[in-house]
């Protein structure tokens, strides 16, 4: 397809003495208001270098470029060279491109398949799987998806919280209050009970903890009774995160946990040591960041335990030495900024240059409308409920919507919807922001909401199936462009055209809010042309060019869908 910015720079390129033709490329606009037409070039920046007004400039620009096929118009209005691109021509090399590459469109191969690391979720086990563990999983499995459609190699890591010195006091607690059928039935309830159970009981006898740091020992020495329970605390968490993960329809390749580094990390303490980065304080040994303006790291405590970070370093290297990273990616709350200086800040330290190819994306707060949420208080809101809850909701709004559709179809479409309106939700808003979960929000059919989007792909769907596959295949092999030219068919291509651009630029800022917006505004632009104009004609050529176009949209939707990971239903 042809880049008209491109295009454009290489026409303005011969009319300015002194710009490099990409610096051009950096200056071309596109107006909020198509008015100004549909690129602009501001000369202000060039009335320096060519010593002339600004206005001059621009009317200098336009009589150099207009007569290129490539413009319907190019004008000169004050310092500004408004372009207005020759939309028959541009219809046809959107619009037949799109169809032609349907699911590809979007992809590129930008990445030559350079791995990628996307470490996304990451919860702890025997704790709850809740609300606010939303924002990582999701956040974290579009970023993946993105990376994916860029071409990069994509490795999905799911760094579980499944080590610590909580794990012997679990085991203490299960051991005295504890059993089987409990933990079985309804593991992560359970064993958060024991935990707290612990907590009440240590308060009245101190030689718990005491019990629990020795267990937490024999944990770490691979004694086999406490590796089985562990094992078996971990299986029975695992089992309940899948259950969440396979209704996202989110899967890793790896569930590599703080635990699998337990055994790597005494060469790592060892080289901190040798390069004489440690210090040690009466038993604590840690790292001085002064110089970095942060608190100091905390590497080993003084009965030798490890911590969080000593784990992530370890990963780290582990993690370039069997994937080779090109980047490696953290998908972690902003709570955790601090955490995540301090261990950058070590392995750069450390002289590992690569330290520069790993990225915390941080994320805002969620919290609940009436109050946020409490883990310590009880006051959580589980994950898998939320989802439940969406679907559940969703099939009463359908069932109201279709009375006498068939229960299994509901089943499906419920699914996707609400499933799909949280996920949407999710990722509408900068990541960065804190948010507040509303329902009334989230199960919109009207608003900028999951539904929407997935409603507008239904018609367009049923717009296709109405057509009948005669017409559909005549699009698919050519259409006439020239009924392909109103105001609000051009605006659709427009934002088909920038599609592409928009899965880098989400994959650059790691973002993607930003897809989440486009596809939003291309669904409104869409439902715009289909109030503005009747797409079944008689004229069976004008048909097939709004067949094409509908085809195009539906494409873009559902691949825009599919970078927020969520099911495109043809009918709803
Ligand atoms: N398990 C941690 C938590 O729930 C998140 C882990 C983040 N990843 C990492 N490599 N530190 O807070």
């Amino acid at each position: 397809m042809l880049n008209y910015e491109e295009k454009i720079a290489d026409l303005i390129a011969p009319q300015v003495e002194g710009l490099e033709r990409d610096e051009i490329l950096g200056m071309i606009e596109t107006p909020a208001d198509s008015k100004m037409g549909d690129y602009a070039f501001p000369c202000f920046k060039l009335a320096k270098v060519l010593r002339k007004a600004p206005p001059l400039i621009a009317k200098g620009i336009a009589e150099g470029i207009k007569d290129d096929p490539v413009f319907e118009k190019v004008e000169q209005v004050n310092a500004y060279v408004n372009m207005f691109i020759s939309r028959e021509e541009f219809a046809s090399e959107v619009i037949s491109e799109v169809v032609a590459k349907d699911e590809d469109f979007g992809k590129s191969d930008l990445g030559a398949e350079r791995p990628v690391i996307v470490e996304y979720s990451s919860p702890n086990i025997a704790k709850p799987f809740h609300i606010g563990h939303i924002r990582s999983t999701v956040i974290g499995a579009s970023i993946a998806k993105i990376y994916d459609y860029l071409g990069f190699k994509v490795i999905r890591i799911n760094h579980l919280g499944d080590y610590g010195t909580q794990f012997g006091k679990m085991i203490v607690a299960y051991r005295r209050w504890g059993n089987r059928e409990d933990v079985v039935r309804e593991p992560i309830k359970t064993l958060l009970s024991y935990y707290t159970k612990f907590h009440e009981e240590a308060d009245k006898d101190p030689s718990l903890e005491d019990e629990a740091r020795a267990t937490f020992t024999k944990l770490e020495n691979g004694e086999k009774e406490e590796t089985e329970l562990w094992q078996w605390f971990r299986d029975e968490s695992l089992k309940e995160f899948s259950r969440v993960y396979d209704m996202l329809g989110i899967t890793y390749d790896s569930y590599a946990g703080e635990s699998f580094y337990s055994d790597k990390m005494p060469r790592f303490i060892k080289e901190l040591e040798e390069k004489g980065l440690m210090e040690d304080d009466d038993g604590v040994k840690l790292v001085r960041l002064d110089d970095y303006n942060l608190p100091p790291a905390l590497i080993t405590k003084s009965d030798g335990s490890t911590l969080y970070i000593t784990r992530d370093i370890a990963a780290a290297v582990y993690r370039k030495e069997t994937y080779d990273f090109y980047k490696n990616i953290y998908v972690v709350a902003s709570q955790q900024n601090l955490h995540f200086q301090q261990w950058i800040q070590i392995l750069e330290m450390m002289g590992y240059e690569w330290a520069r190819d790993c990225v915390h994306v941080p994320f805002g707060l969620v919290s609940l409308e009436d109050g946020t949420m409490s883990t310590r208080e009880g006051r959580v809101v589980f994950l898998e409920d939320v989802l439940n809850g969406a679907v559940d909701k969703t099939r009463e709004i359908i069932k109201e919507k279709n009375p006498g559709a068939d229960p299994e179809a509901i089943e499906e479409v419920a699914k996707a919807v609400g499933i799909g309106a949280v996920v949407f939700n999710e990722l509408s808003n900068y990541r960065i922001k804190d948010y507040v979960f509303s329902w009334d929000h989230v199960l919109n059919f009207e608003g900028e909401t999951g539904p929407y989007v997935q409603y507008t792909h239904a018609r367009a769907c049923s717009i296709i199936r109405n057509a009948g596959e005669d017409v559909v295949a005549k699009a698919k092999a050519g259409f006439d462009a020239k009924y392909l030219t109103s105001e609000s068919a051009h605006a659709l291509e427009k934002l088909l055209y920038e599609f592409p651009a928009v899965v880098k630029e989400a994959g650059e800022k790691y973002e993607p809010s930003i897809v989440t917006r486009h596809i939003v505004d291309i669904a409104q632009a869409f439902n715009k042309f289909y109030h503005d104009e009747h797409i079944l004609v008689d004229n069976e050529d004008e048909k097939v060019a709004k067949v094409a176009i509908v085809l195009a949209a539906r494409s873009v939707i559902r691949n825009g869908l599919d970078l927020l990971c969520m099911k495109a239903p043809e009918k709803m």
